[in-house]
């Protein structure tokens, strides 16, 4: 028999009490180990809750133990038994006090051998175990992930339902909506050539309901962005999405530390110091090169371009002399670092643009790439201004003031990380505001919005708009988490002309903005109070908050580097019927 008719699951197979020695369990799962031992089988039974040992013995009913004979890794039993006391107990098993001797065994269903085993952090490669994930998604580490994802949404939601938040959702198939990234598109079969695009957020449709009063929305929401992937990066991915009516930006930002400040005690039972600290975007580029830093360690960024400039030292005085700047860090102990390690991170800053890595070693006898340009007055001088002392490792680079900034940002983290200088207990939330409105993309020669078209300037910039829009900051904030940025929104426009203002800035014709914002347009003449939101990375929350290295750890079936699944292997192409109902011709490209 392998149905389930005259059974009934009295428990999880780790979820018994104390209490119930003695008395019969009906259990079920998967096995996860058998051990034949002639007439006496041991079966390790799994399921999400644990494991627990079944004994099948000559006491056992006689089909009972032939079955357990039969019985293979992942194949699915129910049996019934009696739980005892174990005569030796396993003490690397929560469980490893208990046995249930077993009187009844049934085999549910077969397994072949799978393709690696069912364990906690298991060596297989990531490929092998994304094509059979509904198998990697039995291993105890991923199941506590997934199961932790569900209990930080469910706080997210009790919270904001406390705060007087509505969850609303809204549509998948939209009209394009631009943040930055490429869209998904759907073909319209109705509408020949005409294609929905799959959101990249919720932006226009959460700041429609603010105009329809709803006051405050907040939704689980998911976004689809076709972008270059990374290790927190995925095509489609979750945000918790709100947005607030009657709001400046600091209502905003002081719900969203109260938020995080329960996520954390419900889930870390950790208490958030509030308020969270507060660093303008210049400030961050400053001090630490980037505007999501990791501020749980110090090696912050040093300008010394003014002593640079009275160098011999060609690549310190041509950068300034092009308008650049010569900054440094400071590795504390560093100076034992040997050649070939500080060769590594030469290389590393070259993914980063810079064209090398200046350096000198603080020992008694300094050494470094570039001693013959610099007298050791001047590297005593060096040192006095970034307080170095004998045995760091200075690291130098010379560029337009953003590539240092770049290349010294992650530079900083990199070392941080390989000498092993960041304090892993701690959590650091560091707010960035003052973003700049615009950027200016050289390629496309015109501006493009840092955050989102709907963002309002700051009222004090407000003139900059028209003399100097590069210099106009936005009513944004970002927030971030050790280096990570888990978070960002910002206070919009709710004023038409201003906000066609700001689609003209940003090079979209009269025309265009009427065709791709329309009806926000029209919207915004009836009524609009003045509104602001923001939106958190679900995944990287949680991916923070299990310490898991990838967001593809605390999604159920995630995608890869080339936006494929390995699994279902989608995308994949489909029939000519289809194409032809939608009116799609295929061109090859030749490749
Ligand atoms: P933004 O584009 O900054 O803002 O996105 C908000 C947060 O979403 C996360 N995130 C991602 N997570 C995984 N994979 C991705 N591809 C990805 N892209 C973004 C980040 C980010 O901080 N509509 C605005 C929010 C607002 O203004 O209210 C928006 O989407 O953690
Ligand atoms: P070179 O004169 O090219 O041999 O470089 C001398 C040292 O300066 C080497 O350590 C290079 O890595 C470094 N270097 C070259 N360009 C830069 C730069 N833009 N910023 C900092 N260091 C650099």
């Amino acid at each position: 028999m392998n149905n389930l008719e005259d059974m009934q699951r009295s428990c999880l197979v780790a979820d018994f009490t104390p209490e119930q020695q003695g008395s019969e369990l009906t259990l079920m799962g998967w096995c996860h180990r058998q051990r034949d031992i002639g007439n006496l089988v041991f079966i390790t039974l799994r399921d999400r809750s644990g494991e627990l040992q079944l004994v099948i013995d000559d006491q056992s009913p006689p089909e009972a133990l032939a079955a357990a004979r039969q019985v293979r890794s992942e194949y699915v039993l129910a049996c019934r038994g009696i739980l005892r006391k174990r005569q030796d107990v396993n003490p690397d098993m929560p469980t490893g006090e208990w046995e249930l001797h077993i009187t009844e065994l049934r085999i549910l269903s077969k397994a072949k051998t799978p393709p690696f085993y069912i364990e906690e952090n298991v060596d297989t490669g990531e490929a092998l175990r994304l094509e059979h994930r509904y198998l990697d998604l039995r291993r105890p580490d991923l199941q506590r992930k997934i199961i932790k994802r569900h209990q930080i949404t469910k706080w997210t939601r009790d919270f904001f339902e406390q705060e007087g938040f509505f969850e609303i959702e809204t549509p998948m198939l939209i009209k394009s909506t631009p943040e930055g990234a490429r869209d998904y598109l759907v073909p319209s079969r109705v509408f020949p050539g005409e294609f929905f695009a799959l959101p990249q957020s919720p932006q226009l449709y959460k700041q429609l309901l603010m105009l329809s009063g709803f006051d405050r929305y907040m939704q689980i929401a998911k976004c689809f962005r076709d972008e270059d992937l990374r290790a927190d990066r995925q095509p489609e991915f979750t945000q918790i999405d709100l947005e607030m009516s009657f709001v400046k930006a600091t209502e905003v930002m002081d719900l969203v530390e109260h938020f995080l400040a329960y996520l954390w005690e419900k889930s870390e039972d950790y208490q958030v110091k509030l308020p969270i600290p507060r660093l303008t975007y210049t400030q961050a580029l400053k001090k630490y090169g980037l505007d999501n830093p990791d501020t749980r360690f110090g090696m912050e960024l040093k300008d010394i371009s003014d002593l640079a400039s009275e160098t011999d030292f060609r690549v310190f005085t041509g950068a300034i002399e092009s308008g650049g700047s010569v900054q440094l860090i400071v590795v504390p102990q560093g100076s034992k670092m040997t050649r070939r390690e500080i060769d590594s991170l030469t290389d590393y800053v070259k993914e980063y643009r810079a064209k090398g890595l200046a350096w000198i070693a603080l020992e008694n006898e300094p050494r470094g790439s570039f001693l013959k340009f610099v007298e050791s007055e001047w590297i005593e001088r060096v040192k006095q201004r970034v307080e170095a002392e004998t045995g760091d490792l200075l690291l130098f680079v010379a560029d337009q003031t953003d590539v240092v900034y770049d290349a010294l940002g992650h530079l900083r983290e990199e070392v941080a990380q390989r000498l092993d200088l960041i304090d892993q207990s701690l959590w650091n939330f560091v707010w960035i505001t003052e973003f700049p409105m615009f950027e200016y993309d050289e390629e496309a020669e015109r501006y493009v919005a840092v955050h989102h078209p709907f963002t309002s300037p700051m009222d004090e910039d407000l003139d900059l708009l028209k003399t100097d829009p590069g210099q106009c900051r936005a009513k944004a904030y970002d927030i971030v988490l050790n280096g990570n940025e888990i978070g960002g929104g910002s206070i919009r426009i709710h004023d038409q002309e201003l906000q066609s203002e700001i689609f003209s800035l940003l090079g979209f014709s009269k025309e265009e903005s009427e065709d791709r914002f329309g009806f926000l347009l029209e919207a915004f003449e009836y009524g609009v109070p003045p509104h602001g939101g923001l939106a958190f990375g679900l995944d990287r929350l949680v991916m923070l908050l299990t310490q898991s290295d990838s967001i593809r750890d605390v999604i159920a079936f995630p995608k890869v580097q080339n936006s494929s699944c390995l699994m279902s292997k989608a995308p994949s192409k489909v029939s000519q019927d289809q194409l032809k109902e939608l009116n799609i011709n295929i061109i090859t490209k030749d490749k």
